[in-house]
């Protein structure tokens, strides 16, 4: 069919339509030069141009033809071969796409009891009885990468990976490679995004591990691995010989309101020609939800694909989006995970790693195993105390058992976060072993590590002084979620900090003139050449322009994470309030404490951790210089001008009829007020309930306008 389109077509005024076996060296040069030329101005032309020059399967079919003369030539391969060009995005990745609306994650449920609360918590928040009804779905948890599919006017635009959740990558022409997904559908709305799971069935999982064995290539771990693996290749004609599929499940952006319930919604996606699980099931309450999760349990080994769980969703969109979203996952749905597969294995050794907050965490190093299909070698003992078999509460477990070098021990992985171990086996002990000795002194520095009132967790003092510290520090700063600098990973990182080229961050942003010719310095380095250097420097000099929440997170201060560091940039807006704040305020008390705490997800340990640290002078040096050279763009407001409370603080007291406490927080939150706990000068408005107290009291005095709940209902429902 390929054959069919490339022969039949003209380009450029004719094609070389010689069969690959007969070229000569001479012609197979000149039309690799000629194919690197057309399909190098097809890659910009797609994604310049309205339409693009040359349709999918030309495209395709010129590209395997490039592949084809390397392969029976290849010497004659070009520096700038388009077997190297991603589609259209730069050789070194894939381009990236912002999402019209954020890819979720989901909470997780570990047991039944779990699932009784979820159900408890969705009734508290929407003010229902037991007695009320309350449909869910309950659907099977797909092994493998949730892929985002935009339709407009019912032409595939584009397909993104999740990535961070806001910002992925662009994956379109190898997403078009994949059967399960349509290049077009019919009467949907105008602008419609498809959300669903890329994966690979385990049969053809095995047959792809086979030919990767038979061609001497690396297999591999899992059908996960191998559908992410194969998604996200740079040459769409590999992705095409990989057999993929794809579930519909979620949805992101969509123009007009297409079901009123989940499982309608699916019901209108299967029409439209996308695969929808036929184990999703309508289920009352939460004992008919557990009892689902057991019949997909048993069946899970002969689904033919891999799952992990089962999900949970509010059946009724209304009342889904009445209960909206936390930071990162929606209130509506969760995720039933099936247990942890768990293996046995020896103990060889325990080392110590210092992280970047000094903590000290003992890596349990493992004769391989291999649990849930992944060769597992390493896993995590959290602590001393947890080695020594008790738990962060001091509470006793594994019946007290202590684990020693040398023992044999139960490992286990719960999804995809680092191995575990959950038992040992003292009977199996070496009546010589003794118990492990947990280190009073940095392994790295020599400082003294020690455990605050409290901690479980033993930290070296040393401070920046620690080069494990420093280093897991800057590591963190170019992270992901943080400065993400292309071409500055962990691994450069080591190499630049080993060699005093940098020591903090601020070092980052001096790299290149610090050296007068930093490009010459870079090129000579092994594994750097003119260009990489030259990319990594402009690619540094991008990351001046920085969100205040990705520059906050980066910062690395202990118990901030990507989302407190959102909510705590939404609150202060821009880096000179938040600076100021926390340079004036006092742990535990005054205006900028209570401002602190009145942020949603910021606890009093959080506020003293980040107060701590803007009063740390080492830290605060760090801090300015690095600052110095950055250009901070404000956090974004909400942006809900129709809203009489945008930006207002609103506190709610007594109370409420309507609608539970939590619902209308969270409704003043969408519609961009900030809601506080108690009553400060700064807050603008009190919605108050039968029963309120001192908070009225003190709004009165303080002349803060006060309505009941009536009234604010009044005030937000023109909505
Ligand atoms: S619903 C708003 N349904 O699980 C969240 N997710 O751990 C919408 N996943 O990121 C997600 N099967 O990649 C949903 N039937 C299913 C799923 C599913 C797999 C993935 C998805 C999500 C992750 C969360």
């Amino acid at each position: 069919m390929y054959a069919h389109h490339y022969w039949g077509l003209t380009v450029n005024g004719s094609l070389n339509t010689i069969s690959i076996d007969d070229l000569t060296v001479a012609q197979a040069n000149q039309e690799l030069a000629r194919l690197a030329d057309i399909l190098g101005e097809a890659n910009l032309d797609y994604h310049t141009a309205d339409a693009p020059k040359y349709d999918d399967a030309t495209y395709d079919a010129l590209k395997r033809r490039n592949v084809a003369i390397e392969l029976r030539f290849p010497d004659l391969k070009r520096d700038d071969s388009p077997t190297d060009l991603v589609g259209a995005a730069p050789s070194d990745g894939f381009q990236k796409v912002t999402h019209s609306r954020r890819m979720l994650s989901l909470g997780n449920a570990f047991s039944e009891g779990d699932v009784f609360e979820f159900d408890a918590r969705i009734r508290k928040f929407l003010g229902l009885s037991d007695n009320d009804g309350l449909d869910y779905t309950a659907e099977p948890k797909i092994d493998g990468l949730s892929l985002s599919l935009r339709y407009e006017d019912g032409e595939l635009v584009q397909a993104a990976t999740r990535g961070d959740g806001e910002v992925g990558e662009n994956v379109t022409l190898n997403a078009r490679t994949i059967g399960d997904i349509p290049h077009r559908i019919e009467n949907a709305p105008s602008i419609f995004e498809v959300r669903g799971e890329v994966y690979m069935s385990t049969q053809d999982f095995a047959a792809l591990n086979n030919r990767q064995f038979d061609a001497d290539a690396k297999p591999f771990a899992n059908p996960r691995n191998a559908a992410a693996g194969s998604l996200r290749q740079l040459d769409s004609a590999i992705t095409k010989s990989r057999p993929l599929r794809f579930f519909a499940y979620a949805w992101g952006e969509v123009s007009s309101s297409f079901a009123p319930t989940q499982t309608g919604a699916m019901a209108q996606l299967k029409k439209l020609g996308f695969q929808v699980n036929v184990l999703t099931k309508i289920c009352k309450t939460p004992l008919d939800l557990v009892e689902h999760y057991k019949t997909i349990e048993e069946r899970r080994a002969t689904l033919g694909y891999d799952i992990d769980g089962v999900v949970y969703k509010v059946d009724n969109l209304e009342l889904q989006k009445r209960l909206g979203f936390r930071s990162t996952t929606p209130r509506w749905a969760i995720a039933h995970k099936f247990p942890a597969e768990l293996a046995w294995t020896r103990l060889n050794d325990i080392e110590i790693q210092v992280g970047r907050t000094g903590a000290l965490s003992p890596v349990a190093r493992l004769t391989p195993v291999t649990v849930g299909g992944v060769v597992v070698s390493n896993a995590t003992l959290h602590n001393e105390g947890y080695i020594a078999g008790r738990a962060g509460d001091g509470e006793i477990i594994r019946e007290g058992r202590d684990i020693r070098v040398g023992d044999l021990v139960q490992v286990y992985r719960a999804g995809d976060v680092i191995p575990k171990i959950k038992d040992v086996d003292i009977s199996k002990r070496d009546a010589n072993a003794a118990p492990f000795s947990f280190p009073e002194a940095c392994p790295e520095c020599g400082s003294s590590a020690v455990r605050d009132d409290g901690d479980v967790v033993r930290r070296c003092t040393g401070g920046l002084i620690c080069p494990a510290q420093a280093t897991e520090r800057l590591k963190h700063f170019v992270g992901r979620a943080a400065f993400d600098i292309d071409g500055l990973g962990a691994k450069q990182v080591e190499q630049f900090y080993s060699d005093g080229w940098i020591s903090t961050p601020a070092d980052i942003f001096t790299l290149k003139y610090r050296f007068g010719t930093g490009l010459q310095q870079l090129e000579n380095r092994e594994g750097w050449g003119k260009k990489s250097a030259e990319k990594l420097f402009s690619a540094i000099e991008d990351k001046r322009l920085i969100s205040l929440r990705r520059l906050l997170f980066a910062l690395g201060i202990r118990h901030v994470g990507d989302a407190s560091a959102g909510l705590i940039a939404g609150h202060y807006s821009s880096w000179a309030a938040l600076e100021l704040a926390l340079t004036s305020a006092c742990i535990g008390q005054g205006p900028q404490w209570d401002a602190l705490l009145s942020i949603d997800g910021v606890g009093a340990v959080m506020a003293t951790s980040l107060i701590t640290a803007f009063h740390n002078e080492a830290e605060r040096e760090s801090i300015d210089r690095l600052v110095a050279h950055l250009n901070v763009q404000d956090a974004v407001q909400i942006e809900n001008t129709d809203s009489p409370v945008a930006g207002k603080v609103v506190v709610f007291t007594g109370t409420m009829d309507r609608m539970s406490r939590a619902e209308a927080k969270a409704r003043a939150e969408a519609l961009g007020a900030k809601v506080s706990g108690s009553i400060s000068a700064k807050t603008d408005l009190l919605i108050a309930g039968p029963g309120a107290g001192s908070k009225a009291t003190k709004a009165i005095s303080l002349g803060i306008e006060t309505i009941d709940e009536d009234a604010w209902l009044v005030l937000i429902d023109g909505l």
